[in-house]
């Protein structure tokens, strides 16, 4: 394994430099990332990153170089290496549920006068975000569309991400969640090109003027900084405060809460709602979510609340040991699945274990490394890094379902297949992989295995209370994945006919 000995040294070059403390403290300074406050070996991994491309030794002289005359420059690509910009389109369904069923039509009445809306994406990565409302709008207003002004404005800190948001061209991952007709509609493919060898999805123009982006550091709104006075009916800031103080997120909370229109919304990450905004803003649940409001604004259904339910994901029970996987995966979709859930194993899977610093390397701490080389648009390396480590979790259902999403990024379909059905094998009630064996099959013309699979993950999550969220699903919920399975089979039955 080489993953732990790599932290174990990374730490290590963290501890020796002696100008990282003070590196470190100005990074987080600037950034408000104060993630990085318990995480040396990771900060110092990016930091060594572009001192190496600047062809510096240690940290005081990268600290200079950010300070000088070269500064503005070398933080803007510093700022794109520490950001997280994990994104994807229709990003946490529970929210785009309340924002189809109730948030985006109340506000469309409450403007009807005047026509017009003005929503912010704040902390909105490569547009994921942004674009989705973009779509949303123009499904909710249809003709109407050209008698209103939309604004949806995405602001981010990395200028990396804007340059991929303006360029709107994402790759599979962006669009895991997706069926095929949705991607059909709303985006059109692309050819190879470096970055995307193997074709992308260009968002449809549509869609896509409907937004546009600026560079915006949120500490902004808090240090006296930003002199805009532009306010919003809606803003997302989801996903962001989570690497914020406690200090900074209420202080950006209230900021935000300051730019809301009378009878505005502002919807934060599912896993960021805290009773302390209270005092600025009025909570309201929604299904599955919970949104805030300027203090004051009446609400009919449902009522506020002090304290937001928020739903979990169901926890992940491991599959059965098993010897090794071998290159040859059964047909998990020509039987039927069991349950709509996990299979349930009786012995715990072995964590391995770093000789060098005792930190187990749990299978969630490397999908978390994963996901955000993933999501930082480096498939290629995520796949390389899964592949360093997977012979030690090779019972691990979620990491063959996420080389399978991998494969399927870089167009290696036929590893993508083994992939996703060596989850399969580990685990029968894997929804989200018989639904994406079902979608990846179905793009290859094979149609009735293609129908199994997408028959399997229907039934599966027809079982399961709609508004559970999927394992693996990305905030998925059953009842969605239902429709969209219902979906995709209805055009192969249609192509069939
Ligand atoms: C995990 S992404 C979330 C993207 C999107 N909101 C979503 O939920 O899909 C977090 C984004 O916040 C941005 N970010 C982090 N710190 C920021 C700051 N101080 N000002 C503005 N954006 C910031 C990062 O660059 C990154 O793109």
């Amino acid at each position: 394994m080489t993953a732990p000995t790599e932290r174990a040294r990374r730490a290590a070059g963290a501890a020796i430099d002696p100008g990282f403390p003070a590196l470190k403290a100005r990074v987080i300074a600037r950034t408000g990332h104060n993630y990085y406050e318990d995480k040396d070996d990771l900060l110092y991994d990016r930091l060594r990153k572009r001192m190496r491309i600047r062809g510096l030794g240690d940290c005081a002289a990268y600290l200079a170089l950010l300070e000088g005359a070269a500064g503005r420059e070398e933080w803007a690509a510093l700022e794109a290496e520490i950001t997280i910009g994990e994104t994807f389109f229709f990003r946490y369904a529970e929210q785009f549920a309340a924002l189809r069923g109730t948030i985006l039509p109340e506000l469309i009445e409450a403007r009807a006068e005047t026509r017009r809306l003005r929503i912010w994406s704040a902390g909105c990565s490569t547009g994921a975000e942004p674009y989705s409302i973009a779509i949303l709008i123009h499904d909710l207003l249809g003709e109407a569309l050209t008698d209103w002004s939309v604004t949806i404005l995405g602001t981010d800190l990395s200028a990396a991400a804007l340059a991929t948001a303006r360029a709107a061209e994402f790759g599979p991952w962006a669009l895991r969640t997706l069926d095929t007709e949705e991607r059909a509609r709303w985006f059109r493919r692309t050819p190879a090109r470096p970055g995307l060898p193997h074709g992308g999805y260009a968002l449809r123009p549509a869609f896509r003027r409907m937004v546009r982006f600026e560079r915006q550091n949120l500490l902004s709104l808090i240090d006296g900084s930003d002199h805009t006075q532009t306010s919003f009916d809606l803003i997302l800031c989801r996903n962001v405060l989570i690497y914020f103080s406690s200090d900074h997120v209420n202080r950006i909370v209230r900021a935000l809460g300051e730019r809301l229109n009378p009878r505005g919304w502002l919807l934060i990450g599912h896993a960021e709602p805290n009773p302390a905004f209270s005092q600025w803003l009025q909570p309201v649940a929604l299904p599955g979510t919970v949104a805030y409001r300027p203090i004051g604004t009446p609400t009919t259904e449902p009522p506020p609340v002090l304290i937001p339910a928020i739903l979990d994901a169901a926890p992940i029970p491991l599959a059965p040991p098993f010897e090794r996987v071998a290159a040859h995966f059964p047909n998990p979709e020509l039987d039927p699945p069991p349950s709509p859930q996990r299979a349930v194993m009786p012995k715990p899977v072995p964590i391995p274990v770093s000789p060098a610093t005792d930190h187990p390397l749990s299978p969630g701490d490397l999908l978390a490394e994963i996901r955000v080389l993933a999501d930082a648009g480096e498939t290629a390396r995520a796949w390389r890094r899964l592949h360093e480590e997977i012979d030690g979790y090779a019972t691990d259902p979620a990491l063959r379902y996420y080389e399978g999403l991998l494969a399927l990024d870089l167009g290696r379909e036929r590893e993508a297949e083994r992939a996703l059905r060596g989850a399969l094998f580990l685990d029968r009630g894997f929804i989200m992989a018989h639904f994406q064996l079902g979608l990846l099959l179905s793009g290859g013309g094979r149609r009735s295995e293609a129908t199994r699979a997408l028959d399997n993950a229907l039934r599966l999550a027809q079982g399961l209370p709609p508004e559970t969220i999927l394992p693996e699903g990305d905030g998925v919920s059953a009842a969605r994945l239902a429709e969209s399975a219902r979906r995709v089979l209805a055009g192969i039955t249609v192509n069939d006919a």
